[in-house]
């Protein structure tokens, strides 16, 4: 079997993928938010077409107004694909960043202008915890064929590990078809890290008799016999922000707006997924509510800074926050800071690339395969 590369679990185990961070320059700290907003802009305009600004839809307000286009994973990274600019400058975390330098050519430069921008759920599923896993679960079912899928949040050399054993990664917007791609090659599907997207995705589809759990940091939780019986492996990794929700948030919500309907991502715990009236991925989530009618009541259960940008872009309809004041904003999104982004456009202008992303060759190419898969379902 073909091994990721792995690292001493001690040692090796990081939140930051990248040890190439540059932090932020003094003179740049204290901006004021009217000339930080210029100096973007004339940055902007003095690159022109050698660049384009992708901002998720998480990101604050500040870098969504100077982004050239902003959406979710999946349409971020169709539009990495389509770019043809010499700098893309990435408004999103670190795995977002990573799968536009393995989509775009060789010659783009990708830049994440915070290098702390990691999301934690990627984090949840390390190369050497995935090869003692896979290991284990092909030991205990040797005759059976599994397809790992990785979630698009997740590190490059997960996604490139999918491709080696015939797998594919998928975003919130397209696991069913994914899934049912999968079970089209193989007869167990792997899934990693969110186990609440591959629950929700096992329930979509009907399978949620034959889901087995593994937790790579339990002994006890990892039962490689009982796992191997089971249709579909859910990784026990998790979104903070979306786990915070609860099927109480959605019963409040409707107790206090008697019109309300909630949508929520599919994150989000199985029973707040059931609750609601429609759960999907945050370009979902947006043209839902750009679709609802003036007066509606949508109650949104994902970060907050998507919830807020709702409230500005649709003032006609009541958008709320599902659970109020403890909805949570995304620690790792929040990174990306205005101030950071005009340093490295500046930076641009003065022909200096900081805080670039570049994932290994070889991972990349493989990561490659597994996104390429995913965009041909
Ligand atoms: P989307 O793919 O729906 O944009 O979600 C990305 C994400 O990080 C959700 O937490
Ligand atoms: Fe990661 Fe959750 Fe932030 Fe999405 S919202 S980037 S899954 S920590």
């Amino acid at each position: 079997m073909p091994e990721m590369e792995t690292a001493d679990i001690e040692t090796d185990l990081s939140l930051f993928k990248y040890d190439n961070l540059e932090q932020l320059p003094d003179a740049y700290r204290e901006l004021d938010e009217a000339e930080r907003r210029d100096r973007i802009e004339a940055a902007k305009e003095e690159l022109g077409d050698d660049l384009v600004i992708l901002g998720h839809n998480y990101q604050r307000r500040e870098i969504v107004e100077h982004a050239d286009f902003v959406g979710d994973s999946y349409q971020l990274s169709v539009e990495a694909a389509e770019a043809d600019a010499e700098y893309v400058v990435f408004g999103g975390v670190t795995f977002m960043a990573e799968s536009a330098d393995i989509i775009t050519d060789d010659d783009q430069t990708v830049i994440l202008p915070s290098m702390e921008a990691s999301c934690p759920m990627a984090g949840m599923a390390e190369a050497l915890q995935v090869d003692a896993a896979w290991a284990e679960i092909t030991r205990a079912a040797p005759d059976a064929d599994i397809v790992p899928i990785s979630y698009m949040n997740s590190y490059a050399d997960l996604k490139a590990f999918c491709a080696e054993q015939g797998g594919a990664v998928c975003t919130s917007s397209n696991a069913d078809d994914v899934f049912e791609w999968a079970f089209e090659q193989g007869d167990k599907v792997l899934f990693l890290p969110d186990k609440h997207l591959g629950e929700n995705t096992a329930h979509r589809l009907g399978m949620e008799e034959s889901i087995a759990e593994w937790d790579p940091w339990d002994p006890e939780g990892k039962d490689a016999e009982e796992v191997a019986e089971s249709d579909i492996v859910l990784w026990d990794g998790y979104c903070q922000v979306h786990e915070r929700f609860r099927e109480d948030h959605v019963e409040q919500v409707r107790e206090e707006y008697d019109d309300a309907n909630v949508i929520v991502h599919p994150e989000c715990r199985r029973d707040v997924v059931e609750a609601a009236d429609v759960a999907g991925s945050t370009a979902t989530i947006c043209e839902t509510v750009a679709e609802a009618d003036s007066g509606e009541t949508w109650a949104i259960g994902t970060e907050i800074h998507l919830t807020n940008h709702l409230q500005r872009w649709h003032p006609e309809v009541n958008v709320v926050p599902l659970c109020g004041e403890a909805c949570m904003d995304c620690n790792a999104m929040r990174q990306i800071d205005p101030n950071y982004l005009t340093w490295v456009l500046e930076e641009l202008v003065a022909g200096r690339e900081r805080n670039v992303i570049e994932v290994a060759a070889q991972e990349a190419e493989l990561a490659d395969v597994a996104m390429e898969r995913m965009l041909e379902i």
